[in-house]
């Protein structure tokens, strides 16, 4: 594509005219060669044909986006800086958290969640220490288990339960180990939360931490009777959620102490890589966790920026000598895991798509379930925690424990039901031959998982296991998940199931 040049001395030649014709340029580009990763609902997305791949999942974007990048990579500050600030600051307020902050990645923000958790600044009996328990879920995402063992602590599995592909929250009770367990920490599977009213009442009774992998869940809430989210702490709906004087709603990753997003493509919104931890109530945490992320400094000047405290050489720490640089002052053993500005500055244009795109993850997930409710001899729907059954006239009915969720589905989950004519690697080579993207719920049973087999013959202790963990072999072995995304158009998803009932329904 010919750029226009402008003469030397001529008003284009201004860098504010040369950034506003680059930015137009982009614009007019992105509309060109972007137009099937607009949103299903934008009249200019390009249709989708027959035969073309329909992904699980992936960047639903405009020319907003890649403006936007571009534009933060003409300023060239780079690492993070003002897109970085305002993110952080925009998706607290859209949490309702008191802070955010963002890193490289969802599987980082899990490993600065936990670090922060061992911190040598929190009171002696709740900080985690090598050899301390971490109770969590054996279906699931590796990088949700995997810092609990990196920072020393031993994860303690519970099971999951198909049906809601979520932890057995029953267990919980069973996994604890008095003195040695610290914290509980799961993902909200799938976009569908889980059971927080227990979960929270567990950590209460042995004042445990709940870290929330809010990851998959984005847009989820959940909500309980007001005088039992009271007794749990809570008074307070999340900003823009109300279901009446009786009851509190909140998002997912709001009811917890640390919770995380992951801004990897398939995720609600994305920016390439990326990622957030959200300190829900306690500043504390967030001093620690945003020390873990920059280098484990006992500073906290945001990048090329000295002397927020007001007293750099005034302070003394460890056995350095009084007027040591604060900058170069270290609590922890940190990380370097800090994105980049123009990443931000693409989540911030997301983050203003997000209630759209919850909306069209609900929806998608509301079709296929009608259009493959035919399918119901064989195949197993997933049902959101506390439902008790769904039906196409009056949608979810609900169990009698007064809890409620509300799902900004991640994807649309399948368990194929014993005695079935065919199995789930059967009807996942199918979805495949016909392009159909689908996904196994992550790594399945994770302590089959080589690098847990591994780690079990290496150091025997290594992790603890409660109970068969049946569930998470049945997700393992039966499960698949098809993809919720807001880019899937009505054609998309009629040719979904069109393709899954003709495998599936008698000729
Ligand atoms: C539940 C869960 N936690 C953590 C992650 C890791 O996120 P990331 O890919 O950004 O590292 C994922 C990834 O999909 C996930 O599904």
């Amino acid at each position: 594509m010919r750029v226009p040049r402008s003469s030397p001395g001529s008003m284009t030649s201004t860098p504010e005219h040369l950034k506003a014709q680059i930015l137009e340029l982009t614009r007019q580009y992105s509309r060109q060669v972007h137009d099937r990763f607009r949103p299903a609902s934008d009249p200019d997305r390009r249709p989708w044909q027959t035969g073309e791949t329909i992904p699980y999942a992936g960047r639903v974007f405009t020319e907003d986006e890649v403006e936007a990048a571009v534009s933060s990579t003409l300023d060239f500050w780079l690492t993070l800086g003002q897109e970085g600030d305002a993110f952080q600051q925009e998706l607290a307020t859209f949490l309702g958290v008191r802070y955010s902050l963002l890193v490289n990645s969802g599987s980082s923000a899990n490993l600065i969640a936990i670090s922060a958790l061992t911190s040598p600044k929190l009171p002696a009996e709740r900080r985690i220490k090598p050899g301390d328990e971490v109770v969590t879920v054996a279906a699931g995402f590796p990088t949700t288990v995997a810092p609990i063992v990196q920072v020393g602590a031993v994860p303690v599995f519970i099971d999951a339960d198909p049906e809601t592909g979520n932890a057995r929250c029953d267990q919980l009770e069973l996994a604890y180990s008095p003195g040695k367990t610290k914290a509980v920490m799961m993902a909200h599977a799938l976009g569908n939360p889980f059971d927080l009213a227990a979960t929270l009442a567990f950590c209460r009774k042995y004042d445990l931490w709940l870290v929330e992998d809010n990851c998959d869940a984005l847009g989820c809430s959940y909500s309980m009777p007001r005088p039992l989210a009271e007794s749990l702490g809570f008074t307070e709906n999340s900003p823009g959620l109300d279901e009446g004087p009786d009851r509190v709603v909140r998002w997912t990753g709001t009811w917890g102490d640390i919770s995380t997003q992951s801004f990897y493509p398939p995720h609600h919104l994305t920016m390439g890589e990326g990622g957030a931890v959200s300190i829900v109530r306690d500043g504390k945490l967030k001093v620690i966790a945003e020390s873990f992320r920059d280098w484990g400094r006992d500073c906290w000047c945001p990048s090329g920026i000295d002397n927020t405290c007001g007293k750099r050489f005034g302070w003394q720490v460890g056995e350095l000598p009084y007027g040591y640089d604060h900058k170069y002052s270290y609590s922890h053993l940190g990380y370097n895991l800090k994105p980049l500005d123009p990443q931000a500055a693409i989540g911030r244009v997301q983050l203003k798509r997000l209630p759209e795109f919850i909306q069209a993850r609900k929806l998608n997930w509301e079709v296929l379930r009608r259009g493959l409710a035919l399918c119901s001899d064989v195949l197993v729907f997933s049902l959101p925690t506390h439902a008790a059954d769904w039906d196409a006239e009056s949608g979810f009915s609900w169990d009698d424990s007064g809890c409620r969720t509300n799902c900004s589905w991640f994807g649309f989950k399948l368990q194929i039901k014993q005695g079935a004519h065919f199995t789930r690697t059967d009807l996942a080579r199918w979805l495949d031959s016909h392009q159909i993207g689908n996904r196994m719920l992550f790594g399945g049973n994770l302590v089959r998982q080589p690098a847990f087999t591994q780690l079990l013959q290496a150091q025997p202790k290594a992790f603890r296991v409660v109970g068969e963990l049946s569930g998470s072999d049945e997700i393992m072995t039966h499960c698949l998940f098809l993809g919720t995304y807001p880019g899937l158009t009505p054609e998309m998803l009629k040719f979904k199931i069109k393709i899954i009932r003709e495998y599936i329904l008698p000729k």
